[in-house]
């Protein structure tokens, strides 16, 4: 369920996307600032200048090394701390039931807040075989208000399935690599009917032409917007959340602009038929290691 939009542009400090409502009640932007692969001051700055533009939506990961700096613009933001929706992501090594919890309190810690928002499993890590006792630690983490939604990332529909069979708990969110090149029906569709948010990061597609593929500029040209506008307003269109990243300010501002605008049925369709199935050569069936960066490949 969709709130709907509040203003038409963006204002400093005013809140400027609309948001989804998840399971528990967290009203979570439909579009926010992704801060991977930023660090240190870099990482403060882009998350304290996506603030002062009206993001009140940030995702980070324990992974990235940033949840410091993301917790440091946030204090010093002057925004009340219920105003701004904080994701993290609980990492590859910290699967299993205690373990999960401790990494919970590290990120609590790393991040300065005494709760997160919405935490997600990174990645389901199936050669470790240890995700259904790590939701569950997610789930007591919930009922002990030290987390208020919880959901997965880089999970397949079969990963989901046993998440639910074996807890009776359906994640609120399942962040995966979604962009017009790889565009995901079948998964879209199976997270419809569970009630899940698909949420999409690389929503640009990393290292990839696609601000440069024909269809996308001429709808810019069109709209007046910019080749990014249109890519995060097909997300939109599409009823997705996205977490474009940038560490540049004018950036960071044009990629929240884009509820003043919408595309047609036609235009969607158009730049969904872009699906290449392009995208990074990562599986979640398979062990891996930290995501690569920028990688691409066709699967
Ligand atoms: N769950 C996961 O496993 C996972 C994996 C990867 C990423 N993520 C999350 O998703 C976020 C976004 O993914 P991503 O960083 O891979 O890809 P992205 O947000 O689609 O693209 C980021 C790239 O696009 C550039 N950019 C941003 N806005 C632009 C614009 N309006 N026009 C042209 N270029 C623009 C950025 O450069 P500048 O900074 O120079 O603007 C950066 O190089 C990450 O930051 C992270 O929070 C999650």
């Amino acid at each position: 369920m969709t709130t709907e939009k509040r203003k038409g542009s963006t204002e400093m400090n005013e809140p400027s996307a609309p948001t989804v409502r998840l399971t528990g009640g967290v009203e979570l932007p439909r579009l926010g600032l992704g801060t991977w692969p930023m660090s240190g001051d870099k990482a403060e700055r882009a998350v304290r200048s996506a603030l002062e533009h009206g993001y009140r939506s940030i995702d980070t990961a324990a992974a990235y090394g940033n949840e410091k700096a993301v917790g440091r613009a946030i204090a010093s933001s002057g925004l009340p701390r219920e105003d701004v929706v904080v994701t993290t992501k609980l990492g590859n090594s910290e699967h299993g039931y205690g373990t999960a919890l401790r990494a919970c309190d590290r990120s609590l810690d790393e991040l300065g807040l005494d709760h997160i928002d919405l935490y997600l499993i990174h990645w389901p890590m199936p050669s470790v075989n240890k995700y259904v006792e790590t939701w569950r630690a997610l789930i007591d983490l919930r009922e002990q208000g030290r987390v208020r939604a919880i959901g997965v990332s880089n999970f397949k529909p079969a990963h989901i399935d046993r998440l639910v069979a074996e807890t009776g708990v359906t994640p609120a969110v399942n962040q995966i690599e979604l962009n017009p090149y790889t565009n995901r029906p079948a998964e879209r569709e199976y997270h419809r009917a569970q009630g899940i948010v698909t949420e999409s990061w690389s929503p640009l597609g990393p290292r990839t032409d696609l601000l440069r593929e024909p269809v996308v500029t001429e709808l810019a040209e069109k709209h007046g917007k910019q080749p990014g506008q249109v890519v995060l307003r097909w997300h939109m269109d599409l009823g997705l959340v996205a977490t474009p990243k940038s560490s540049d300010a004018q950036r960071i501002a044009a990629n929240i602009d884009v509820f003043d605008f919408s595309l047609s049925a036609d235009e969607v369709t158009a730049i969904t038929a872009l699906d290449t199935g392009l995208r990074t050569p990562v599986d979640s069936d398979k062990p891996i290691g930290a995501p690569p960066a920028g990688i691409r490949t066709t699967t």
